[in-house]
């Protein structure tokens, strides 16, 4: 019989990812409003639970995130709210930035594209590109807008679509097909800033990347990520090298952005800015300089972006997956020419599918669907960690019900995991005063259950280091089923009336249990993790990962030791609430 395919081997991936240090970025949220479940479960949670784990297992993580501030998208969220657009992103970033710490999303930075650190950083970059020859400065034709006296690049411009006839396509994609368009491409053009169609065609220069010249390099490279990434992201890069690599424009007609400095091109594109998707990837690295500076760390930021030793991973949403696997690399290989220290290209790429709400599309301008924000009003960030780490969109595009989240969380959270924690330590307070109990030994079913558990968690561990999270979820759920049957067969409350010692040594191992199922879950469901870790001891604030030998870890709590019963840890979805939320969250039609 021939080899299984690598990919599907956990455990391959396993002896990949055992570097001890590991850089961890998500994509970086765009900073027009707050972001909706679908864009957390792509990118943010499934980056944080990683992170969280790894720090777990002891490895010297950093986790790094940032708002994406430039763009058409900032400017026009900017005029809508009526502010400028640098007050616009600032108050934006404080929101986006409690929302995340709501949601307890573990960031060693959450920085800013717009910041100083950037700025010099992509202009670094493009000097780079400059001189390495990798830039060029073409003549263009741009949408240009008597009425407004400037130019209306990307999403400033809206018209019909030369493809599909879709008649509110935005000047850089049409939201209907889907095509990427070039503004001047759209059909009766106006305005989006004023609806006006007083619009010209005017020439404008811009600085292109020569990305057509690195297409070689670039299929070789992900040649050597076959294997490890997945299909979903391979696929993708695959299909863009296969379609030709374009030269791609850098630069915009904008006031808002990182300006083109003078000695590139010999200030001929004065008063121009860098394009969004130029500036976005480099903040990744800017951010990191951002972290170290309001740490005190000074250049040990370009020390995680060169060292070998560090492995890198991303994660994002398949939309971002194009310009992670060619746009960015680009600029790094380019940039990298000549360079002793050359910046770190992408080790790991985690991309995932899309999150649909009820059977169609989360949508901001219809308030359909659930935003961060709404999200935390009504439920504990754990709540929904849980349930969207567990149908984490990997293998196919998911759907969000709230029928089918009440149920995971009624089932999996309250009656399996919750009640598990509360029938234990209630017990234990009951019939052997709130400690663990002295008295018993381990028997054959504490042995058979240690067995099996010690199998169980190296699939949940191996699942995770392959980051697939949906499979690992299903573990870690296995794993607090196990606890349940072994409570009961167990069933200390019958044989306490017999025979003490051995309900002495059930509750014992209860107690043991719920500690590990508080490590177990730490990374996914933090704060509840730490609540039933209490009822054990104090929390420390990471709770490392379980690598000894279950014998050992279930003999870890010290007999005598004060329990503590936690309250209600997950109270359950009532029906009423299902509609409340189904009519609040539906979308105005
Ligand atoms: N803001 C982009 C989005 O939400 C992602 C930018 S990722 C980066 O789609 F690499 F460019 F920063
Ligand atoms: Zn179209």
């Amino acid at each position: 019989m021939a080899n299984p395919p690598l990919q599907d081997s956990a455990e391959v991936k396993v002896l990949m990812n055992s570097s001890s240090r590991v850089l961890i970025t998500s994509a970086l949220p765009y900073i027009n409003g707050v972001k909706h479940l679908g864009n957390l479960v792509g990118s943010m949670l499934p980056a944080d639970v990683y992170a969280r784990f790894c720090r777990a297992r002891g490895r010297d993580t950093l986790y790094i995130c940032a708002t994406d501030e430039h763009g058409t998208p900032a400017e026009l969220a900017a005029l809508e709210a009526g502010q400028s657009v640098a007050d616009y992103c600032r108050e934006q970033h404080e929101i986006q930035k409690n929302v995340g710490a709501g949601f307890e999303l573990s960031w060693d930075y959450f920085g800013r594209s717009s910041s100083p650190q950037n700025h010099r950083l992509t202009q670094e970059f493009a000097r780079a590109l400059w001189a390495n020859g990798h830039l060029e400065v073409r003549t263009t034709k741009q949408v240009f807008s008597r009425f407004e006296g400037r130019f209306l690049p990307d999403r400033y411009v809206v018209g019909t679509c030369p493809h599909c006839g879709y008649d509110r396509a935005r000047g850089d994609q049409c939201e209907n097909c889907t095509r990427v368009l070039d503004p001047v491409d759209l059909i009766n053009p106006r305005s989006a800033l004023s609806g006006s169609t007083e619009i010209e065609i005017r020439d404008s220069a811009h600085l292109f990347l020569k990305q057509s010249s690195f297409a070689e390099k670039i299929r070789a490279w992900i040649d050597t990520k076959k294997t490890e990434w997945p299909p979903l992201v391979t696929s993708i890069a695959y299909k863009w090298l296969d379609e030709g690599l374009q030269d791609r424009g850098i630069t915009r007609d904008l006031a808002w952005g990182v300006p083109v400095p003078d000695d590139i091109a010999g200030g001929q594109l004065k008063g121009k800015v860098f394009y969004v998707w130029f500036d976005a990837p480099i903040e990744y690295i800017a951010a990191t300089e951002e972290w170290a500076d309001a740490t005190g760390k000074g250049d040990v930021w370009r020390d995680w972006w060169t060292n070998k030793d560090v492995r890198y991973v991303e994660f994002m949403g398949k939309d971002n997956v194009p310009f992670h696997t060619v746009g960015f690399p680009c600029t790094l290989l380019g940039v990298n020419e000549k360079k002793n220290d050359p910046w770190r290209l992408v080790d790991q790429l985690k991309g995932f599918n899309y999150i649909n709400y009820d059977g169609g599309k989360f949508s901001t301008s219809q308030k359909r669907g659930v935003f961060m924000d709404a999200a935390l009003e009504i439920l504990p960030a754990d709540y929904w960690r849980y349930y969207l780490i567990a149908n984490a969109p990997e293998s196919s595009d998911s759907n969000f019900t709230w029928a089918h989240f009440a149920g995971v969380i009624n089932k999996d959270l309250a009656d399996v995991l919750g009640n598990f924690v509360n029938r234990v330590t209630k017990f234990c307070a009951a019939r052997f005063d709130g400690i663990v109990p002295v008295e018993g030994e381990y028997g054959e079913d504490e042995q058979a259950l240690i067995a099996a558990l010690d199998a169980k968690i190296k699939t949940y561990t191996d699942y995770f280091e392959a980051m697939e999270f949906r499979k690992a979820l299903g573990e870690l759920r296995a794993i607090w089923v196990l606890g349940n049957e072994y409570l009961t067969k167990a069933a200390p409350w019958t044989s306490v009336k017999t025979d003490r010692a051995k309900a002495g040594a059930s509750v014992r191992m209860g107690l043991n249990l719920v500690r590990l199922f508080a490590h177990l879950s730490w990374p996914v469901i933090p704060l509840a993790a730490a609540k039933i870790h209490e009822a054990s001891g104090a929390p420390p604030a990471i709770l490392p990962w379980p690598d000894q030998p279950m014998v050992q870890f279930l003999n870890g709590l010290t007999p005598g030791s004060v329990v503590n019963v936690p309250d209600v840890l997950f109270a359950k979805i009532e029906d009423t609430k299902i509609a409340e939320w189904e009519a609040r969250f539906g979308g105005t039609p």
